[in-house]
Parts: structure tokens; sequence; C-alpha cells
């Protein structure tokens, strides 16, 4: 299959603390050579702890930051090469539901305005096209087209992500980031809104990254795992593969730490002993060796190789080299 997107080498530096005429400014890399591929129709999930760089990497797929270098391909092409133009012409294939919906969705906006923006901007539909257009988005997300007039704060979490999800599918995304969309909903909501994710995926056959930092969550809705720690992608496989021969020892720790996959209970995964080095002083070897059991001399000064462990299957570790 082909892939929808694909990440070659993306790299993120932000520039920090930038001290009096820009002098002392440091560089903090967020994301280091991610490459990753998403196929048509399939979920990846990107999990990690908080900080290692998961939104900055969806953020960078879809042009929301910029990055430092790397490319994002969609359909083949560099998205990140493309003039403003030929960018715009695909922006509606490309769709992000936010971790947040109190803050993504505009206070001072209703719902079919919030809801119908992407489709007049990008389609130029409008009039009784749109309010139809809407209404059936609005439909297939659960909610009532008799909300229409209301705005977000009439909503309820749940509701209102649900909304967020209306206004990312309105324009037939074929691949949408969804960043931590259940993190700030309440327990018994998060699963209504997982499932709905898993359904609509049906109707609608969009690929998507699913980002969390809760391993029970990305286990109960991806077809495969990546797992991020310090800006890089440390191990990627098909689900049951990862679950059942996980190789980083990163990977290892944070299986273990979930006794039982239970999408509907919060995980974190701040559950390892160890300092995180700082993204903006990386050491020369690989990230996880202060925090690693079966660290070895050369993991402080090389960086681990990429190895391919088994079909699909990829793991950054010495021990594999
Ligand atoms: N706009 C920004 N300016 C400076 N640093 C940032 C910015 N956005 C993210 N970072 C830093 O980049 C790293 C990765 O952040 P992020 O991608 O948000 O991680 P995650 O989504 O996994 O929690 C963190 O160290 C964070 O502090
Ligand atoms: S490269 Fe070394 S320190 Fe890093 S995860 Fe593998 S064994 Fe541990
Ligand atoms: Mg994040």
């Amino acid at each position: 299959m082909s892939p929808v997107i694909e990440t070659q080498n993306l790299v993120k530096e932000f520039k920090v603390g930038q001290g009096f005429w820009g002098s002392s400014s440091r560089k903090l890399r967020a994301v280091d050579q991610v490459s990753l591929q998403v196929d048509s129709g399939e979920t990846l999930g990107l999990v990690g702890e908080s900080g290692s760089g998961k939104s900055t990497v969806g953020n960078c797929i879809l042009r929301l930051v910029p990055p430092t270098g790397g490319k994002v391909l969609f359909r083949g092409e560099n998205i990140l090469g493309m003039k403003e133009n030929r960018f715009r012409s695909v922006l509606g294939k490309l769709q992000m539901v936010f971790q947040d919906p109190q803050s993504s969705l505009d206070p001072r906006m209703t719902v079919r305005k919030i809801v119908g923006y992407p489709l007049k901007i990008q389609q130029g539909i409008q009039g009784r096209d749109l309010t139809r257009r809407v209404s059936a988005v609005l439909q297939d997300v659960g909610l009532d087209s008799g909300h229409l007039d209301r705005y977000p704060h009439e909503f309820s979490g749940g509701q209102r992500q649900r909304i967020g999800i209306a206004r990312a599918l309105i324009t037939g995304p074929e691949f949408v980031v969804f960043d931590e969309p259940t993190s700030a909903l309440d327990v018994s909501v998060q699963a209504q809104i997982l499932n709905l994710v898993v359904r609509l995926q049906e109707k609608y056959n969009y690929a998507y990254l699913f980002i969390s930092h809760d391993l029970a969550v990305v286990r109960h809705i991806s077809r495969r795992i990546a797992v991020m720690y310090l800006g890089r992608i440390v191990e990627t496989a098909p689900k049951e593969r990862f679950f059942s021969n996980p190789c980083h020892p990163y990977s290892t720790a944070l299986i273990a730490s979930v006794p039982r996959p239970d999408p509907f209970r919060r995980q974190t995964l701040s559950v390892l002993g160890g300092d995180v080095p700082s993204p903006m002083d990386l050491p020369k070897g690989c990230g996880f060796a202060p925090r690693c059991g079966r660290v070895m001399e050369q993991c402080r000064e090389v960086p681990p190789p990429r190895v391919r462990v088994a079909e699909d299957h990829w793991v950054d570790c010495h021990l594999y080299g």
C-alpha cells in the first residue's frame, strides 16, 4: 500500500532563551530525524512521555510549525516545498483534531460557522449547500443539527470535541492528526470519543496519526505503534507484535508499567526512574542511557543504529546492532 503521509528525517529545533540582541539564544531539538509513514486508511499510534516531541511532529506534518529540516511527503509530494497555492489545494486533505476542544474552538463563532469554515474557505461552498454539509457531518459525529446556531460554551467537553472532529472531517481528509483528543476529557467520555474516531474511520476512510501519552489508549486504537523518546522514534511495530515482543528497553518498561490494558483508565508514562536528558543538550549516544537497565559502554558514546528485527518492526538500540 502506498503511504499517504511520510516524513523523512524530520527535524525541528526551537530557539529558546533569546537574550538581548538575540545573542544568547540556544536551540532545543524537539524532533530529531523522525522518519515515519502512514498508509492509506491505516492508523499509526504515536506514544511517548510528555515533552518527547509528539505534538511537534504532528504540527510539522500539517505545516503548523515550520520544520528545521527533512521532508513531509503527501502522496509522494513534499508539502514543505509547496507554493502557497498548491499547499492550499491539499490543505483540506490534511486535518488536525486538537487536544483541548476548549481553546481550539473560537468562542465567538457558532457551530455552523466553526464546522463550515474549512469548506467555505477551501471549496467556496456557501448558503444552503454549506448548511446541508454541516448538518450531515454533525449527525455523523453524533450531534443534533438543531445545535447549528449555538456557541461552544453551550456544550460539554465531549460535545466540543465532537465539534472539533466534525470540523476536521467536513473537507473529506485523507489524513488526520488526532493530538491527544481525549486527554482533556472526563474518563467516562474518553471511551465514547475513541469509539467515535474508530467508527468514523470506516465511513470516511481517513488514515490517521493518533498521538497519546497513554499506552492503553494507543493500544485500543492503532494498527501500528511508534514509540517516541526525546525527539526520536525508538521503535515501530505492528500493534500485536509490539505488545508481544517489544524490543527497546524503553518500550519494555512502558508495557510493564501498564499491567492491564484498560483504555478507560488514565495512565501516564512517567513511570520510569532516572532523568530524561534535556533536549537542549542531547547526549552523544543513546538518550535513554541514563535510565536504561541494560546500558553498555558504547551506548553513552555512539548513537544506536536502526535495526530491522522483523517484518515492519524497527528498533534503535545497540542491543540489536
Ligand atoms: N513553541 C515552542 N518553543 C520552544 N519549545 C517548544 C515549543 N513547542 C514545544 N517545545 C518543546 O519541544 C519539546 C517537545 O514538545 P512537544 O512536541 O509539545 O511534546 P509532546 O507533545 O510529546 O508533549 C519540549 O521540550 C517542549 O518544551
Ligand atoms: S542503546 Fe543502550 S542505553 Fe539505549 S536503549 Fe539500547 S541498551 Fe539501553
Ligand atoms: Mg503534545
